[in-house]
């Protein structure tokens, strides 16, 4: 998001919920709130990365991907209908299915597609930046008591999950299937829950299969079918979106989705909610924290670099959130006046470390590449321009300026006279920062 100053910012927003309040309030706009919004409708909602701190991640933060409008389910005359190769076709109303045994798991939920907008060249899509992911308790029944109840047979290969969603114009319906294997494995739910709450609608209520550890495109939303197919289903979202090469490309080629795999599991990441970006810290006891998950391959461990990648020392992980969930971390760092590259970069059980550079592939997918913050380290001396200087705006307002020392001496007495606090103790050094860094 562009870093536009905090006044700025506080003005726009007044004016647009001015122009809100004028329409009649809408369900979608009020959940966005705090959200980076990508689309209205489909609704396609980013969480910011302040997110990243939180072990759980709360509803109103949980990003949400929907390649339709998003359908409202009616609840009376719901059934889930359950056919193809299965001894007993089923149709079981939301109260039965909520017999079968209840089991929850925490599980991180991340878009195949999360990151893209790093990628260069640029493909189309939505672009994501780090906040395509989120991390929730979900509760539900098992996918493999159901197939079982409906007697699946021998010949079932692959599950195609359909939802109540509609298509916008011609588009193919959103449809993908999943391997038997992993649609039996015991921690494959149907989830009518998150956060101990019902399943909200912009997360596919009643009912959404999840999928744990696999790209958000398997955890279909609105389910209102289960077709279990002796072979792996051919439609759209199959066999032309969601396919990765399986390794990177050369960046910009074109290759036919023949030639890829579905999405399957996501890859080992981390990313850094603190620091952020173009941060100024003061010298002394700081802290680097953010979140690390990784797919079908548990998560090993986090690293942070403050030089570059040159040496990489051990994140302390601060949650437990089971097998599927991600971890939180943190890293006290002692920092020394200076100018910083940070970075976390995060390793499977297989030994598998996120990457340096990118591995481009045609559709953007799978972005794990170490993340960089650049952040300066001020002696406290220079922290009179933390707390003299960023309270009314941020630095973009400041950065921008080529002035002189008696310049600033002018700019600053301004700002004096504005409200700015100033102790005169830390005039004569302050100056001599401002005049020092942001000369013409
Ligand atoms: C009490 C609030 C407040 C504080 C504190 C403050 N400023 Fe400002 N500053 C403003 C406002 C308001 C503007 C925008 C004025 C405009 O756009 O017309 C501004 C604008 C600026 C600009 C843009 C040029 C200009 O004069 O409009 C610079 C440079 C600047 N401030 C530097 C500083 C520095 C350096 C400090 C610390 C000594 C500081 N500010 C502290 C309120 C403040």
């Amino acid at each position: 998001m562009s870093q536009t100053s905090i006044l700025g910012r506080r003005a726009f927003l007044g004016a647009t919920s001015s122009l809100l309040m004028a329409q009649p309030a809408q369900q979608s706009e009020a959940k966005s709130h705090g959200m980076i919004v990508h689309s209205r409708k489909p609704e396609d909602l980013e969480m910011p990365i302040d997110g990243f701190l939180q072990a759980i991640t709360p509803i109103d933060l949980f990003y949400v991907r929907s390649h339709h409008y998003t359908p409202q389910v009616d609840l009376e005359s719901y059934s889930l209908k359950v056919s193809g190769e299965v001894d007993k076709p089923l149709a079981i109303s939301l109260k039965d299915l909520k017999k079968l045994p209840r089991v929850e798991l925490v599980g991180v939920m991340e878009c195949a597609g999360n990151g893209r907008s790093f990628y260069t060249p640029k493909m189309p899509g939505l672009q994501w930046t780090h906040g395509g992911v989120g991390n929730a308790r979900w509760a539900g029944v098992r996918l493999v008591d159901v197939l079982k109840r409906a007697g699946i047979r021998a010949t079932g290969k692959h599950i195609v999950f359909d939802g109540a969603d509609v298509s916008v114009g011609t588009m193919p319906k959103f449809q993908r299937s999943i391997p038997v294997k992993k649609g039996l494995d015991p921690d494959t739910m149907l989830a009518f829950e998150m956060n101990g709450q019902p399943l909200p609608q912009s997360h596919g209520a009643p009912l959404r299969v999840v999928v744990p550890g696999w790209g958000g495109d398997c955890w279909v939303k609105w389910l209102t079918g289960i077709q279990v197919l002796d072979r792996e289903f051919e439609g759209f979202f199959m066999k032309t979106g969601y396919r990765h090469p399986g390794k990177g490309v050369p960046p910009g080629t074109a290759v036919d989705p023949a030639q890829m795999k579905p999405v399957e599991s996501v890859r080992v990441k981390s990313v850094i909610a603190t620091p952020k970006d173009n941060m100024i810290l003061a010298q002394g006891a700081s802290r680097i924290a953010g979140a690390a998950w990784s797919g079908e391959v548990p998560l090993a461990k986090v690293e942070v670099s403050t030089d570059a990648g040159r040496s990489w020392a051990a994140a302390r992980l601060t949650s437990s959130n089971g097998r599927w969930g991600w971890q939180t971390w943190d890293f006290a760092w002692n920092a020394v006046p200076g100018s910083y590259k940070v970075m976390a970069r995060a390793t499977d059980a297989s030994g598998y470390t996120q990457p340096m550079e990118q591995e481009w592939n045609p559709s953007g997918y799978l972005w794990n590449v170490i993340q960089t913050v650049k952040v300066d380290v001020l002696p406290l001396a220079s922290t009179a321009y933390r707390s003299s200087c960023l309270g009314c705006h941020n630095e973009d307002l400041i950065k921008g300026q080529k002035l002189t020392r008696a310049q600033w001496e002018r700019e600053v007495d301004k700002m004096v006279r504005w409200g700015a606090q100033v102790p005169a103790d830390q005039k004569a050094n302050l100056l001599d920062f401002l005049a020092a860094r942001y000369k013409p």
